[in-house]
């Protein structure tokens, strides 16, 4: 938890704005990151040493009917367009599958050109009510996940809080 927090801490400015999709200052970061733990969010980190330079995060949204879950990716500005969000969203999608979801929600605005370029790249349709900022992703279902995510269980999490 520490180590996912001192990485969205560390997000530049404009990189924070996008993830969070608008101002935030540290007090906020440190308590998402706090509630999203006490919530049993997973978060998949890409690591460097110690460090968590990635992270992508699933939250589940209990409220809604239809199995739903929030999505959010960060990379830290120097890693930026080297392929690590990719592979963020690539296991994230396989996580996700195997949980069942078929819904998917990205909060952030419609101008978000790096988040639409991930989408667009694993065939995820991301799209945008009219003034909307959340985005949604529609998952098709995929039986072969299930049988990924048996034989590689948790690889490379580095937090992956059960509910
Ligand atoms: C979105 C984010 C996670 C992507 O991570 P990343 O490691 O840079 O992702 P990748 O290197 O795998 O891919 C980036 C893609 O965005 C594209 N991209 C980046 N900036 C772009 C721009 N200004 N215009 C168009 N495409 C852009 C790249 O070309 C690449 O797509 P391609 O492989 O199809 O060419 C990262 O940019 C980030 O942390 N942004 C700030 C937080 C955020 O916006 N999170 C998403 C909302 S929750």
């Amino acid at each position: 938890m520490a180590r996912f927090r001192d990485h969205l801490l560390n997000l530049d400015a404009e990189s924070r704005r996008d993830r969070f999709n608008g101002f935030v200052d540290d007090a906020f970061i440190c308590s998402y990151v706090q509630r999203s733990f006490e919530n049993g969010a997973s978060v998949i980190g890409y690591v460097e040493g110690d460090r968590v330079r990635g992270a992508a995060e699933l939250h589940e949204r209990p409220e809604d009917a239809e199995p739903t879950a929030e999505i959010a990716f960060s990379v830290e500005r120097p890693l930026q367009n080297c392929g690590i969000g990719g592979k963020l969203f690539q296991r994230l999608i396989q996580q996700a599958r195997g949980f069942g979801y078929r819904r998917l929600l990205v909060t952030t605005h419609r101008d978000n050109l790096a988040m639409r370029a991930l989408a667009r790249r694993y065939n995820a349709r991301l799209s945008f009510e009219d003034g909307e900022t959340v985005g949604v992703i529609d998952l098709p279902e995929d039986p072969e996940a299930f049988a990924y995510l048996a034989v590689r269980p948790g690889a490379d999490a580095v937090a992956s809080v059960p509910r």
